[in-house]
């Protein structure tokens, strides 16, 4: 009888190792293959934290830069910067495109600061940037990529991605998907009346992306600017007592001032940290497949994002365009990444 027991109790225990052998791999086989395209800036730093903190789901391949809130020496070196925080110095960092593709360039310094990170101090990374254009990588990354297994994330203008696309069309091979910080409708833009900053920093690059046909989904300030941040949401992130919750509170504090004083808001909007949160819980937000159409006529609509959200010309659904978000659950999903870090 106790030999039965035993062999009972063994088989038992094999069936439950297998079990969560088995919910782990399949939970492995979700893994996201990731390339992050950022202008780091305030919010892309966040986004880059809150990304390096997810390896679970997130396998990050590389950050490629791009010049957009700040000139691309400064957004390369808060690449860094970030990758060093986050103790993933493994990532590789690759500088990318130092101007737009046609318009001449324009910064975002007097919401960034001179540095591209107002809040906190800055230091030269000890690891530098890996060797290569970034466009050069992203072209050889994605021809050779298995058929539509990359994620690509842009949280600053497109330029890159364009670039490559216009030298390699066949890349969409590589892609998966495209998740886009940008663009503005219903809530109007950020930089013009209509236009939203990386829409406007290089129109003619997103438009290249949005010809290539390529599955792509946009947060535009529609869903940002509905997940502020508020005292209470910035004290919880402070209470991590840690490292990164200290210099998330720092950055936040200062850059949603400028925000929180042009629309008279109580609090600011994590603009590029919604694209992390949206690849790893998508349930948080909602949207719908659209014709989004990109202006680059000189004029007050340069750089607008048209998007026919009634269906009213009946015209190809080229992007899933998210306009609404869990504010909160965005809030807790952030803050409990960032307490994984030092
Ligand atoms: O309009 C907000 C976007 O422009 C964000 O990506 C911010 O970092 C700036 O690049
Ligand atoms: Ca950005």
């Amino acid at each position: 009888m106790y030999r039965y027991a035993q062999k009972l109790h063994h088989l038992l225990w094999s069936l439950l190792l297998l079990a969560l052998i088995t919910a782990t791999n399949a939970h492995a086989a979700e893994k996201i293959d990731l390339i992050i395209d950022t202008d780091p800036g305030a919010d892309d730093v966040v986004a880059l934290l809150f990304a390096l903190a997810s390896p679970e789901e997130l396998n990050i391949r590389a950050l490629t830069t791009v010049a957009g809130n700040v000139r691309l020496d400064k957004t390369s070196r808060n690449a860094r910067l970030a990758r060093e925080w986050a103790g993933r110095e493994e990532v590789p960092v690759y500088a990318g495109a130092p101007k737009p593709m046609m318009r001449t360039p324009i910064y975002a310094e007097n919401i960034h600061g001179k540095e591209g990170l107002s809040g906190v101090v800055v230091h030269e990374p000890k690891k530098g940037l890996d060797e290569g254009n970034a466009v050069n990588y992203l072209i050889d990354t994605l021809k050779s990529a298995k058929p539509h297994s990359i994620t690509i994330a842009i949280l600053g203008p497109q330029t890159n991605l364009a670039l490559a696309l216009i030298q390699a069309p066949e890349i969409v091979q590589g892609i998966k998907e495209v998740v886009i910080m940008g663009g503005a409708h219903f809530n109007g833009g950020n930089i013009t009346p209509v236009a939203e900053f990386n829409l406007f920093a290089d129109p003619h690059a997103a438009q290249v992306v949005l010809k290539s046909g390529v599955k792509l989904t946009y947060l535009p300030l529609d869903v940002t600017h509905k997940i502020l941040t508020s005292e209470a949401r910035l004290k919880q992130i402070a209470a991590l007592n840690n490292n990164a919750g200290k210099l998330v509170g720092n950055i936040l504090n200062e850059y949603v001032k400028g925000d929180m004083e042009h629309y008279g808001i109580p609090g600011g909007p994590v603009h590029d940290a919604t694209v992390i949160a949206y690849l790893l819980k998508p349930e948080l937000f909602t949207g719908r497949s659209v014709n989004v159409v990109v202006d680059s006529r000189e004029g007050p609509t340069f750089g607008q994002t048209i998007v026919d959200w009634y269906d009213c010309l009946n015209a190809p659904k080229n992007a899933f365009w998210v306009e609404s978000g869990d504010a909160q659950g965005f809030f807790d999903l952030l803050t409990q990444r960032l307490a994984r870090l030092k």
